[in-house]
Order: C-alpha cells, then structure tokens, then sequence
C-alpha cells in the first residue's frame, strides 16, 4: 500500500466515525487566540449585535470604504427592494487600491500570478496595480466608455482581468464577466441582453498545455451583437488573430502613453458595479446585478471574517473571474481587505497533476479556497503528486461551489491542511455577493459536510411550501428574512423575473433555490436545488437551458436534461433525446455530434455525458416531463434495456391520477 492509499484509506475510515459520532472539529487554540473573532461567545455577540441594530452594525463596516460623499440613510427597505448607504458616493476601484496607498501600503504586494506555462511570473504592488488600472481606466474613457456602459470581459486569468475589472469600476462603467469557457453564441446571448457597447478580450488563453480561440470567439459572437463598438484585445498567447480596423485594438497600444493618475469616479452606492450572468430555471440565463458600496462591504467584510486575513497573508482562491466567487474573492473582497491575493491562470494538471502543490511549496500562500470537485480530483490524482511537497505554510482552507462530501473533507483536513488547518466550508451564490453561512475559523466547531452557521447580519429560516417554518431537522426551502447589503439588487432588464424568481414563492422572504436543514446544534446542512438547476463542477446549469440547445439541433424532436451523480463533478449531464424521423445507423456518431452541438450553444461544461435516444420521453398526463423517474434511470436505479423501453413509462405516466 502506497503513502497516498494509507492516507485515504485512514481520512474514509474517519469518515464512518464521523458520521456515526457526529465528530466536531473545535478551532486550533492557536488559531483561535489570534483571530478576529475567536469564540462562539464573541460570534454570539457581534451576531446579536447585527440582528438588534443593522444599521448601526453596518454603519459602523461602512465607515472603512473611502467615500467621496458621505451617505444619508443606511438602509432604504421597500421589499424587495434594497437601497443601502443611499446618496452616498464612493468608487470601488479606490475602495481596493487607492485606500491603501493613502495608508502607505501601496508597496504591499497585491497580486502574486502565475501563468500555465511554466517559470511564467509576476507580482504586482498596490502602486503597480493602480497605475496598471488607471491606464486601461483612461484608454476606455478615450474610447468613449461613460458611466453606466456595460463593458463585456472575455479573458483568461491574467492579471490584466482583475485591471480591466476595477478599471470598468474607476471609470463608473459596469462590467460583465462571462467566463473564458462559455461559447460565442453565450457571449453574443449575454451581449445582447446587457446592450454591451464593449467586449475586452485576449488573442486566446492557455488552457491545460493548449490554447483557446478567445478573440476568434469574440468576433463570431459580435456578427450578432450590434451595440458593441470597440474590442480590447490583450496579446497572451501570440495566437494568429484578425483586428477589425475602426473597432479592434490592441490592449498595449490602448495603454501606451496613458496616465497612471485616472481620478476614480464618484459612483452612486446604489449605481451598478456589475453584471454577472448565471443560470435558473428557465432557457435565459439571469444577469444578476450587484451595485457598489453595498456589495464592497459585505465582499470586503466577509472577506476578514471568514479568511481572517491579516497582513502577513497570501491568500489563494482557485475560482477564475468568470464566477462570482472570482469577484469577490480574488477581486473585491481581498483587495479592499488590503490583502495579497495568488492567482493562478491555469489548469490544476497543466502540465501535471501536482501543479497546484507545486505551487503552494514555491509560493508559500497561507489560506486555499477552492472547490469540492477540485478535491475529489486531488483525490483521484493520487498521493503520488503530493508526497514530498511542502504544504506548511497553510494555515487555512476554504471550500466553495456546492456541498462537500465528508470523506472529501476529511481528505482535505489530513492531507492538505495536515490536520491543523481549520476549513471553512462556505455557503453563498451570485446573487448573496457573498458568503452567507460558514465557520468563522477561529471560533466555529466543524462537522464535515456543514457549511455551519450564519455570519452576522444573516438571518436565514428554513420553511415548507406554505411559507412555514419546519420543525428542526427537517428538511425545507432555505430562505433570507432580511435585507444584507451584498444582495441582488435585480436581474438586468427583467424586475418581473426578479419578484417571480426570489421573493414570491415565499412572499417577502428571499428564496435562495437550495433546500437545506438544521440540526440539533442549529448547524445548516445544504440538501441541493429545489429547481431545474444543476450543479455540474461547482457550476450551475439550467436543465432547460441544455434542453434548448439539444432542440435547436435539427434531428432532435424533444430533449429532456437530468443531473446524475458523479463521483468527481458532483453531477454528470444525462440527457434524454427523441429524434426527428427515426433512430441513423450511427447512433455514436450522433451522440458526438450532439455534444459538439450542445458545446457550441453553451460550453464545454455544458456538454452531456451520457445520451439516451429514445423513441418517446415519458410524461405525466399533464404534459410534464417526468424528471424524478428520468433521474432515476440516469443514475442506474431504474433499468431500461434498450432505448425503447422508456415508452412504457410513458403509458404508465398516461394513466389516470399520476401526476408528478
Ligand atoms: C451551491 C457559488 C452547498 C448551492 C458561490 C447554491 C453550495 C449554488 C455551497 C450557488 C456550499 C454553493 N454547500 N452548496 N458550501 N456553495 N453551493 O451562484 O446550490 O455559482 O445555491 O455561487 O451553489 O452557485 P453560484
């Protein structure tokens, strides 16, 4: 038995006990005497504090960000709308830099990167990132960009991502993320909605040892994205790429000559700062809205909180930008916290499955956040690429993305944190800003597979379909009762969609999606989506989105997507499909053509894994698919011999009083 297998072996036979003991891991005393909050007291009190008075507890975090003017009221409530720190003026891209050069930490390094290609390196200081940001900031202003503008970002996890970020931010123009991996019909898609008048992108981006065609994307989506006028092109991979003259330039030349002084504008509390596009129940995905001062005070304050960062940190977050989890925290939240923040641009196993340990011996980070399916990779890697490595300087890990099975964090705990590291195991969504419920490190007991109790100014209700609180231990819908200032202001061009999706189910109350319950200790235990909405690798994808696609291909007649469970991404995409004029001869020809289909419309980490051709799908005698029954099959708990079975479900459903 190998290092590696012992140790796993050991972290599952823990997880058993565990499990049967209910094992609670208490804070490291060390950790906890040098915390921020450093007892479940001390978390009791600042909690009681929150619920008492929130706008006092908030007035009193609102006072670190640097306002150009100062805001009247703290909160205005008219649910469900939000208006937090009202009138007041301040700019998000000062808040993260300009603040700590005026406070002389502008030699502090901001961001340590690291490229795919190895040996490639750069750090950058707080002075260094401001001056990077002003430039960019004035060449979009001579390109005409004003306040209110939505600016597309299409780029891979450079640093020149986080600069065009906050350079949107210092000039008032409201950027829109849409992750390197999406496909040019997504990115027209999003265009279009958010009337995007520029997109900032790369030639490409490096992707596990080859490249993509980002620009080449970017020009396909711009055939149908009439609004935009410019595109900003980084040169990162030297790939050949066309420049339409009048409308493409390049970043360097865009920069050159510029000043390193652009003035932040002075920006509303409540004026956009982005827009970030994620999936629900329906075909379109939403562009969430998040605004300014409310969302930097509660990325930066949960930032502190959860990470207790101090000033000696490296913190590493693994998430690129294109999620919210890159926006809060590789962005906003560590960097208006004054923090250093690692970057990595790549793949974990580029150009081998121990990069990741690789880089945490050279670069020493102190607190690792990453993702549930990350871990199961690690898990599946093998010891092998992390035997030998030095992982010491890690004092903290984070997991974020969707819930994290035991024995993956006990794995985590043994192996990664070497048993001395706290995990904070944190809940939250693009539409939260931020962290919602999790461990506070130097205070909260764990218990593998809880993301714990809420932070401070949180106050979630578990409830049925009548709006009811459950009895404790049961299972319902996870709800917010109260305002927080890194809420959702809205869903870009859609306030209809906004009242229907979060705060009409349960009237007044915000509905996050997920169902959850709470045990004994009051600890919240994620239970997954109450919609049509998968969680496929920490990434959420509408079932109805993926069903789209698959109809718009002209063999299919009828698709159905389910979510079955996978062992690495958490969920697999099954797909059930009936054709259009009967079953080719090639049926693994079509399946590969399928998934390209489906790659094309929406993105790789859209594309089914298994594909079911069958002759009908099986339906209740409303019409509606039945989903639970075609998850069963997906999952291998229900058998169907040959693609023709599935009708017999179909006569079943059809029978009268079983409805779904
Ligand atoms: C899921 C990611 C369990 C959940 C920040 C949520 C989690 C959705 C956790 C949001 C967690 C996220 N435990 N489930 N710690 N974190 N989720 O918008 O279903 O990409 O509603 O935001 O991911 O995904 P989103």
């Amino acid at each position: 038995m190998t290092e590696g297998q012992r140790a796993t072996e050991k972290a599952a036979g823990r997880v058993a006990s565990v499990m049967q003991e209910s094992r609670v891991f208490p804070p490291p005393a060390e950790f906890s005497s040098r915390a921020r909050i450093g007892s479940l007291e001390d978390y009791r009190r600042v909690y009681d504090e929150a619920a008492r008075d929130p706008e006092s507890f908030w007035h009193v975090r609102a006072q670190t960000l640097p306002w150009m003017k100062p805001y009247a009221t703290v909160l205005d409530w008219q649910s469900p709308t939000a208006k937090w720190f009202v009138d007041g003026q301040t700019n998000a891209s000062a808040a993260c830099l300009d603040a700590h050069i005026a406070a002389g930490r502008g030699d502090k390094t901001a961001i340590v990167w690291i490229g795919e290609p190895t040996g490639e390196r750069r750090t950058l200081t707080y002075r260094e990132l401001l001056a990077e940001v002003c430039r960019c900031a004035a060449g979009l202003q001579k390109l005409g960009i004003k306040p209110g503008d939505v600016v597309s970002i299409y780029m891979p996890m450079t640093p020149e991502l986080v600069i065009a970020m906050l350079a949107c931010a210092r000039i008032g123009a409201v950027h829109s993320v849409i992750f390197g991996g999406f496909s040019s019909e997504a990115i027209a898609d999003r265009n279009e909605d958010a009337k995007a008048v520029a997109v900032i992108t790369a030639d490409g981006g490096w992707r596990r040892g080859t490249t993509l065609a980002l620009k080449k994307n970017v020009d396909e989506a711009l055939k149908k994205s009439p609004t935009v006028k410019h595109v900003v092109v980084l040169k990162r991979t030297g790939q050949p790429v066309d420049m339409v003259p009048g409308r493409d330039v390049w970043w360097h030349d865009l920069v050159a000559g510029m000043p390193a002084d652009t003035p932040p504008v002075a920006m509303d509390s409540e004026a956009p700062l982005f827009i970030l596009y994620t999936s629900g129940s329906t075909g379109k995905p939403k562009g969430i809205k998040h605004t300014t001062a409310g969302y930097l005070v509660w990325a930066k304050t949960t930032a502190e909180w959860v990470f207790d960062l101090r000033d000696d940190d490296l913190f590493w977050c693994t998430a690129d930008c294109g999620w919210i989890t890159g926006h809060s925290y590789v962005t906003y939240g560590p960097l208006a916290a004054g923090a250093s923040v690692l970057i990595y641009e790549g793949a974990p196993n580029a150009p081998h499955e121990g990069r990741f340990w690789e880089i945490i011996e050279q670069e020493k980070p102190t607190i690792f956040y990453t993702a549930p399916t990350a871990i199961r990779s690690f898990m599946k890697w093998g010891m092998q690429h992390i035997e030998g490595r030095d992982l010491s300087s890690l004092r903290l890990l984070g997991t974020v993305g969707e819930g994290i099975n035991p024995e993956a964090w006990m794995w985590f705990h043994e192996v990664i944190g070497g048993t001395r590291c706290p995990i904070v195991d944190t809940w939250w969504q693009t539409e939260t800003g931020g962290i919602m419920m999790s461990p506070l490190p130097g205070c909260t007991p764990t218990k593998p597979g809880s993301c714990t109790l809420p932070l401070p100014g949180v106050c979630p209700e578990i409830v049925d379909a009548a709006g009811d609180p459950v009895d404790q231990g049961e299972g319902g819908w996870l709800v917010i009762t109260k305002p927080w200032p890194g809420m959702l202001r809205g869903i870009w061009g859609d306030e209809e969609r906004f009242r229907e999706t979060y705060w009409s189910r349960v009237p007044g109350k915000y509905l996050a999606g997920d169902n959850a319950r709470q045990d004994a200790d009051g600890y919240y235990w994620i239970m997954g989506r109450i919609d049509d909405v998968l969680n496929v690798a920490g990434h959420r994808l509408s079932t109805i989105e993926i069903e789209s696609a698959l109809v718009s291909h002209p063999l299919v007649a009828e698709a159905a997507a389910v979510g079955r469970p996978h062992d690495v991404k958490g969920e697999a995409v099954a797909v059930f499909v009936t054709l259009k004029g009967g079953e080719p001869d090639d049926l693994a020809a079509l399946k590969d053509t399928l998934r390209r289909h489906v790659r094309q419309q929406i993105g790789a980490l859209a594309a089914p894994d298994d594909i079911h051709f069958s002759a009908m799908l099986p339906k209740t005698r409303s019409g509606k698919i039945m989903r639970r029954l075609l998850r069963d099959i997906a999952a291998g708990k229900e058998t169907v011999g040959d693609t023709t079975t599935l009708e017999d479900y179909t006569v079943l459903a059809k029978l009268p009083g079983n409805d779904e």
